[in-house]
């Protein structure tokens, strides 16, 4: 059909995404945004603590991003060197204030525990390139993640990904199908419950919050999480990532290794947060990320609807390392 070949590319620039069968908008759920009223969560001098751990910090000394985010389990991983432990001027935020200690991340962010550490360095070089932008220009924890990137020292850069490389991948997400999903609200560039116990339908989301709010506030990196995902995900998402779907897509374990816990310097897929696994495919996909070794990803992502990037989170993260 002569018209089908004119017609795709307007559509095309209407929604903005490389699939028909897309709402068009960037999911605000994976790309949480803080209302224009946000108020900083912290301002308690209280002193906090979390299970497990016999540290106590009040709210003022976690949210202090700009000196030594709080280190709640000294024990679970080795000495933070430099910039990993410690921010430095101007606006060189420790690495550990986002992606915790031991390197178990949070949806807002990514977990780096056990990444190569030439994967950890194409990153940075990605970032510093601005060809990891993201889908959401406004997204502050990218646009620091960017900022600081082109700030670090060749030895800065050296020894965080030395100490990430170093460490074992942990997962504290727990993947639920349901119908429904807790209403959100979002602080902290991240989606939280909303006071009370009402649900609404989950839709075409990912859901994916802190079981226990004070928790996450303190930054504890054994945080645990629930992602509620849509019913029917879970098989959908296996059968994409195993056998590519008649087509759909390939099958990642080539790549990405027989566990899915990565192959060389291709990435750890499995048990990640499933909303920084979606954000990655929908930047792949819209070309908000184009690092180096990008290019393999674009015939993964090229085919898939927002619902089969949904599904194949949720799976992944399911997973266990
Ligand atoms: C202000 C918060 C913040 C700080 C501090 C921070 N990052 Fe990040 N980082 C992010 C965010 C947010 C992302 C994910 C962006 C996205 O969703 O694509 C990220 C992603 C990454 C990735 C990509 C992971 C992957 O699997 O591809 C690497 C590598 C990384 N950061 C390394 C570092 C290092 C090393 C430091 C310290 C020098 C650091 N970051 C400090 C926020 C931060
Ligand atoms: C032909 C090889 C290849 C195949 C097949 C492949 N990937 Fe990848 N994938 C890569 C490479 C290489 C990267 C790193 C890209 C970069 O450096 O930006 C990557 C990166 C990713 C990332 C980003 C990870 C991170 O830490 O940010 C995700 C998510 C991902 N792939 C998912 C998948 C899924 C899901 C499949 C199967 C449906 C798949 N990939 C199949 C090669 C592949």
């Amino acid at each position: 059909m002569k018209h089908s070949i004119k017609v795709f590319p307007i559509l095309l620039a209407v929604f903005g995404t490389a699939s028909g069968a897309v709402d068009g908008e960037v999911p605000a759920w994976a790309y949480a945004l803080n209302p224009p009223t946000a108020q900083p969560v912290m301002k308690e001098d209280e002193p906090q603590r979390v299970p497990g751990s016999s540290a106590s910090f009040t709210r003022g000394e976690i949210a202090a991003i700009a000196v030594r985010p709080p280190d709640w389990h000294p024990d679970e991983h080795p000495t933070m060197p430099g910039i990993v432990g410690r921010s430095r001027e101007p606006r060189v935020y420790a690495c550990a204030y986002c992606h915790l200690p031991n390197g178990a991340g949070r949806p807002e962010n990514a977990s780096l525990a056990g990444l190569s550490a030439s994967y950890i360095k194409a990153q940075i070089a990605a970032f510093r390139e601005d060809r990891r932008l993201g889908s959401e220009p406004g997204r502050a924890p990218q646009t620091n993640m960017i900022a600081l990137a082109k700030q670090l020292t060749e030895i800065e850069i050296e020894e965080s990904a030395n100490y990430f490389a170093a460490l074992s991948p942990v997962s504290f997400v727990k993947v639920i199908e349901s119908p429904t999903a807790p209403r959100t609200v979002v602080a902290g560039w991240m989606l939280r419950k909303a006071p009370g116990t009402s649900t609404e339908p989950i839709g075409n989301r990912i859901v994916e919050l802190a079981e226990e709010t004070e928790r996450f506030e303190n930054r504890d990196s054994r945080t645990p999480y629930v992602a509620y995902v849509p019913t029917g995900s879970l098989a959908r998402g296996a059968d994409l990532v195993a056998t590519g779907s008649s087509g759909l897509t390939l099958p990642c374990a080539s790549c990405h290794g027989a566990d899915l816990n990565g192959l060389a310097d291709v990435p750890r897929i499995a048990g990640r947060s499933p909303s920084y696994l979606f954000r990655q495919l929908y930047d792949l996909r819209g070309g908000t990320r184009t690092g180096a070794a990008s290019e393999s990803m674009k015939p993964v992502v090229a085919s898939l609807t927002d619902a089969d990037m949904v599904a194949i989170a949720a799976y992944l993260a399911s997973r266990t390392h």
